[in-house]
């Protein structure tokens, strides 16, 4: 292929990254080179958010439409004012409460701030990650760094810098590797361009949370599909967490869900099929002699862990080739919301009502 970048990766500590490590790749983002880089949530893959030529390049190294809004961080809430404009008090109060975390904000964007960061819009998503590394990062570098989740476009988003090299080897010059992210799954995304102020994307933060401050914000996850113009949220596209193997997505009493993920994957092992199921520890051993491959993604109640591990699952279950994945939702409550807007879009939206 051509244009093959030499993928360096640097190990550094999570509580007490390596100065030499970290200049290094500070260096290479105000050059205007790629770096990925691990953030609470997700890695991020990572440019020089002044610099258009470099953020052309996150678009292809992620082989992603050249119209999909990027966030950009910042090392400190105070950069918001250099970054965006009409910032209006809501996003500063919650500023004060959820950053450094897993919350963007959408705001309108400041006129210098290179426009395909966010093509076709004049808003800019911002957040400042809570990540020793990140931080870091966006410390030495001196400049809000423009990062989309670290994966090619439609797979599950990079939890681990090895999940970066799947996808982004010979792509990007640096990955930063500090081990597995703590939350697993993106951030919330809250457009303050509007009031109430409307969540684009489940994530990190809880509504429920969100609302302790603005007690208006709403909700309205909009998952759109290939034929429908993007033009809110690109991002929003349906096909969009999706791994390679088609995947079944049950939602119901857990009983009777559990029941007929069983029927379904004796099914397709009947029919010479390869599935995989991704459950909770209790479930997981009525699937045990049925001849898929099982992953528990942890207790039932525990979906701090099921939102850490579920992308890498997804992974896994891919990379053994499975040709379908049966798995079911963690509710809404909490993050089981986040989780479940995920499991909707790897599952391109059909759900399977037991
Ligand atoms: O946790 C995260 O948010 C990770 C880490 C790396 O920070 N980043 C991430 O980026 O998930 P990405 O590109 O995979 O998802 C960004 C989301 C998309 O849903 C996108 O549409 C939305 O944020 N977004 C970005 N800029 C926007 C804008 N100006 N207006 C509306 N939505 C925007
Ligand atoms: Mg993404």
């Amino acid at each position: 292929m051509k244009h093959m970048k030499q993928t360096k990766v640097l190990k550094v500590d999570f509580n007490d990254p390596d100065a030499a490590s970290i200049h290094e790749a500070a260096d290479a983002i105000r050059a205007g080179r790629l770096v990925a880089f691990p953030t609470e949530t997700v890695y991020g893959l990572g440019a020089n958010a002044l610099d258009g030529d470099a953020i052309q390049q996150i678009y292809h190294a992620k082989r992603r439409p050249a119209n999909d809004p990027i966030i950009a961080h910042l090392g400190h809430a105070a950069q918001l004012d250099y970054i965006a404009v009409d910032i209006p008090e809501a996003a500063r109060q919650l500023a004060e409460v959820f950053w450094p975390g897993p919350l963007t904000m959408v705001l309108r964007r400041a006129a210098h701030i290179p426009a395909n960061i966010a093509v076709g819009l004049t808003t800019i998503a911002a957040r400042v990650p809570v990540h020793p590394v990140a931080r870091a990062l966006l410390e030495a570098s001196g400049v809000p760094i423009a990062a989309p989740s670290a994966n090619t476009f439609t797979r599950p988003s990079a939890t681990t810098a090895a999940h970066v090299l799947e996808d982004l080897d010979g792509y990007v010059d640096i990955v930063l590797d500090s081990g597995p992210t703590h939350i697993g799954l993106e951030s919330t995304v809250l457009d303050l361009t509007q009031f109430p102020p409307l969540v684009l994307r489940p994530g990190g933060v809880l509504i429920d949370d969100l609302r302790q401050i603005i007690p208006e914000v709403e909700v309205k996850p909009q998952y759109l599909t290939e034929n429908q113009t993007a033009s809110v949220s690109p991002g929003m596209l349906i096909k969009h967490y999706s791994p390679k193997a088609r995947v079944i997505l049950y939602e119901g009493l857990p009983e009777a869900v559990t029941q007929r993920m069983c029927a379904t994957a004796r099914e397709l092992v009947a029919d010479g099929k390869r599935a995989g199921v991704l459950v909770s520890e209790e479930e997981a051993p009525q699937f045990t002699d049925l001849g898929v491959r099982i992953i528990a993604l942890g207790k039932q109640d525990d979906l701090a862990q099921v939102a850490r591990v579920l992308f890498a699952a997804m992974r896994a279950l891919d990379a053994q080739g499975v040709d379908a994945i049966l798995v079911h939702g963690f509710g809404q409550d909490g993050l089981g919301a986040a989780i479940w807007d995920r499991l909707v879009r790897a599952a391109e939206g059909r759900v399977v009502r037991v």
